[in-house]
């Protein structure tokens, strides 16, 4: 973790200043940044052998869960908190593996790229 917010601080310091930042107009407060680096942790992770992007494989696909649930904070708070703790129920009686190595900030990422595929 603290590497990892080293190299955001450095990011941040010599990243080229934004002069003209655009707005969203959704209250949701996803980054671009943080939808890259959610794609990526879930690409190293597990999540793509049981998910597929849009078609339900052992789980949903994640376009599934992106469209049952709008892209806001309670719900990446949400997403995360499943992701990490597993569970089953919503989509059916398959559970979902835990993934208690997970750190929130991390999880709270992955769903954040998961809601955006919209
Ligand atoms: C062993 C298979 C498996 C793996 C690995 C897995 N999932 Fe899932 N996932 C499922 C199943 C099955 C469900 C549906 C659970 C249910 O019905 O409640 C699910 C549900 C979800 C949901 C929706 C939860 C909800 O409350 O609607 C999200 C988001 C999700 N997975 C993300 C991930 C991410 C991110 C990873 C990797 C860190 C991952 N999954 C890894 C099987 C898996």
């Amino acid at each position: 973790m603290a590497l990892l917010s080293l190299a955001t601080y450095s990011f941040g310091q010599t990243g080229k200043k934004k002069t003209n930042p655009v707005k969203k107009a959704s209250p949701a407060t996803a980054s671009a940044a943080d939808i890259e680096a959610g794609k990526a942790l879930i690409q190293k992770a597990d999540c793509m052998t049981c998910h597929k992007l849009d078609i339900k494989l052992v789980g949903p696909a994640f376009m599934q869960v992106a469209a049952k649930y709008p892209a806001n904070d309670a719900n990446y708070a949400s997403l995360a908190a499943r992701i990490i703790a597993g569970g089953s129920g919503v989509w059916g009686q398959i559970p979902m593996a835990p993934h208690a190595t997970l750190s929130p900030a991390d999880a709270k990422k992955m769903a954040k790229y998961i809601l955006s595929l919209k």
